[in-house]
């Protein structure tokens, strides 16, 4: 079979001409923790751009997988699990259904969405651990740990909460630092206190087994420099922290909730020890019921593995060492494409203080695809931080989704419909601006291509949405509604650039493009290199054109503009951590004010809603009126000290589902300054008002 090489971002991999599933790959995307709602950050980093590689790889015609899992232990999924009374089992298999509900909302799609926890996932940890202790790599040592004498257990992790050793910042977990991104060893933190009683922890002796990270540092060294496919922009403060002299790595916890060390009873590993290979054992897994031999395919595919940039440490570092201690038994990664942090407005995102988007919230009122548009727009291939801006994702959608993508698309098959009786009709004799049109078409697909080869799937949308502007531009310039001469071309080739750009968009809109196929009339397989050729021909016979995307008001984005910062706007979200900044509020014209209907309320009932410790369900009376509102307030007051409270609402917010159950109310509570999140209060009036009076 004829073999040609092909370059891809300063490396050779080699591809039969003839058969495009000679190219194997694996993505994977970074594991979520089985303990919150999957957030926008999460998307723009890691899934959205392993899934729209994912999809153009499949459209090329590789062979590819997608793998993903829920990362099911660790400290915090113990802690919640023990707060919400379930078993931790109970409580992962809950995150784990919901993550994967929530990715098949949004168009990521997995071969598999496996967990950490599974019996393979758990052989192989204990397989790689028994080989690099058979290759000297690990050693044992008796340490001091922190041991709560209150709760009579010992602390590892997130039961130690404190002060960052190397840059200051306080309320820090004790195994890593939010802020300044360092991972620190166990007794690092300054100032530990019990994260469950808040006391002091004494020093208890345990025995724990240590990973010989250092030992691999010339080999690390080595393996950064020599992957040309590495970010340079990651790869240098790697190699800095590796200069600086690496730790060893004490991969032992004193809890049940973990992978069980071999022969150490009472003792699993460190999540960070397992939750990579995870990778590999649902990778293994997957291919094993599909009757492939896993581990030949891993080691002869290019290696994907899809992360944010908070996770450079474990992915550049713990990773490719655990693999190298085993002889690379499994190969090391080609590429880590590692992305920035997600902001909004320009400041952090913070689910305690309501400056938060929630997936779920944003799938409510948006189709999918304009999230991925925007996050995909929006997002290079560096670690700069990105911004949701409402506006800006206001003015995308309906200036280049809607007026120049869905546009051009819609003006072309309504044109074929009306004046041609749905057909393509035949091309005359091309005149310049015809050429040049046409060599547009035709090149634009490798144009595309090499942009997605190099992971600059922004740079790639913005050809498209140019190359579309252009198809606006040539179709105006014709104008075919004269019926003049070159008409009838400017359809032919319009039709043509109408399925061109359904090929090139199909990995970012899935939802939207699906149906267009059905508009344009042609059938699967559509291959990515079908895009560029000039091949939809005279006579051929469109379906029923129907406009794709819809514009967004104004008023839509007033809206979401308006829920930002207020309490219960992330009420479902699941919270991880409350330790960001203040957000700075965006300003709000008197008008954006007067539109919200803000009452008095008397709460009628109130009980704790089914599942969820933070939520109530109450029932408030507006006058006559009553409504329900589902209120993350159960943490400050009981449903008994609630009933018969007069309390200050928003009535207009539109209604949301919040555990499955309607909110169509919102209270609205003071949190005080200086405890933050400990102390709120229900707003009331100062003097007597009936139910359903207006504030204004
Ligand atoms: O930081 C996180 O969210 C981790 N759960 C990512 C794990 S990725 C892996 F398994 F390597
Ligand atoms: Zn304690």
């Amino acid at each position: 079979m004829p073999e040609v090489f092909i370059t891809v971002v300063g490396r050779l991999f080699s591809v039969s001409s003839s058969n495009p599933s000679d190219r194997k790959i694996v993505v994977t995307s970074a594991l979520p923790y089985a303990n919150g709602e999957i957030h926008l950050g999460h998307i723009v980093s890691t899934y959205l751009p392993a899934d729209i590689f994912t999809r153009y790889c499949r459209s090329k015609g590789y062979d590819v997988v997608h793998i993903c899992a829920s990362d099911d232990f660790g400290t915090p999924i113990l802690i919640r699990s023990e707060q919400e009374g379930k078993s931790p089992e109970e409580y992962v298999a809950q995150w784990n259904r919901r993550d994967l509900q929530d990715f098949t909302d949004l168009g990521v799609i997995f071969n598999l969405f496996y967990k950490t926890s599974s019996k393979e996932n758990i052989e192989l940890t204990q397989y790689f651990f028994r080989m690099l202790s058979e290759n000297g790599y690990i050693n044992q040592r008796m340490v001091l740990q922190p041991y709560c004498e209150n709760d009579r257990k010992f602390l590892p992790d997130r039961y130690v909460i404190g002060t960052c050793p190397y840059c200051g910042a306080e309320n820090q977990y004790s195994d890593g630092c939010e802020k300044c991104g360092r991972t620190f060893q166990p007794g690092e933190i300054k100032d530990p206190k019990c994260a469950l009683c808040g006391a002091p922890p004494v020093q208890k002796q345990s025995e724990h087994f240590f990973f010989r990270l250092s030992q691999l540092s010339d080999q690390l060294y080595e393996w950064l420099t020599e992957n040309k496919n590495l970010q340079d922009e990651v790869k240098n403060y790697v190699l800095r922290w590796i200069q600086d002299g690496l730790k060893d790595w004490d991969i032992t916890r004193d809890m049940s909730w973990g992978v069980p060390i071999p022969g150490a009873p009472g003792k699993v590993f460190y999540g960070w020890f397992d939750n990579h290979l995870c990778y590999i054992s649902t990778a293994l897994t997957y291919f094993k019921r599909n009757g492939v031999d896993g581990k030949a395919f891993w080691n002869s595919a290019e290696i994907y593995h899809y992360i944010g940039k908070d996770i450079v440490y474990h992915h550049y570092l713990f990773l490719p060492a655990m693999r190298m201690g085993v002889d690379e038994e499994y190969k090391l990664p080609d590429y880590v494409p590692t992305r920035g942090h997600l902001m909004l407005q320009g400041n952090k995102f913070s689910k305690s203080r309501g400056w938060y988007i929630s997936l779920r919230g944003f799938l409510d009122s948006f189709p999918a695809d304009y999230l991925r548009y925007y996050l995909a727009a929006i997002t290079s291939y560096s670690q700069a931080d990105i911004n949701f801006d409402w506006d800006d994702f206001h003015a995308r959608i309906n200036n280049e989704l809607v007026a120049n993508i869905g546009n051009f698309i819609h003006r072309t098959l309504n044109f074929l419909k009306t004046h041609h009786n749905s057909t393509v009709p035949s091309p005359e004799e091309y005149d310049e601006v015809d050429q040049a049109f046409e060599s547009r078409l035709l090149a634009i697909r490798a144009e595309v291509e090499s942009s997605i080869e190099a992971n600059e799937f922004d740079r790639a949308l913005k050809k498209i949405i140019d190359f579309s502007a252009e198809c606006n531009r040539y179709f105006q310039k014709r104008e075919p509604w004269k019926k003049g001469k070159g008409s009838q071309t400017c359809l032919y080739l319009s039709v043509n650039a109408v399925k061109t750009l359904a090929i090139l968009l199909e990995p970012y809109l899935y939802f939207s493009i699906e149906p267009l196929w059905m508009q344009i009339s042609i059938e699967e397989p559509r291959r990515w290199d079908d895009a560029s050729k000039i091949d939809v021909k005279p006579g051929h016979k469109i379906g029923e054109p129907k406009i794709l995307f819809r514009k967004i008001e104004d008023a839509e984005i007033q809206r979401e503009k308006a829920r930002l910062g207020k309490m219960g706007n992330a009420a479902d979200a699941g919270e991880k951590k409350p330790l960001e900044a203040e957000a700075k509020r965006a300003e709000v014209t008197f008008d954006e004010f007067a539109n919200l209907d803000l009452r008095i309320g008397q709460v009628v009932e109130a009980e704790k809603l089914k599942g969820s410790d933070k939520l109530l369900k109450l029932k408030i009376d507006l006058g006559g009126e009553k409504r329900q509102s589902i209120s993350g307030i159960a943490e400050h007051y009981t449903p008994e000290e609630l009933k018969g409270k007069m309390v200050a609402v928003i009535t207009n917010l539109k209604p949301r589902k919040v555990f499955g159950e309607i909110s169509e109310v919102m209270l609205l509570a003071a949190l005080d300054k200086a405890t933050d999140k400990e102390h709120l209060s229900l707003l009331k009036p100062d003097r007597d008002v009936s139910a359903g009076s207006k504030i204004s």
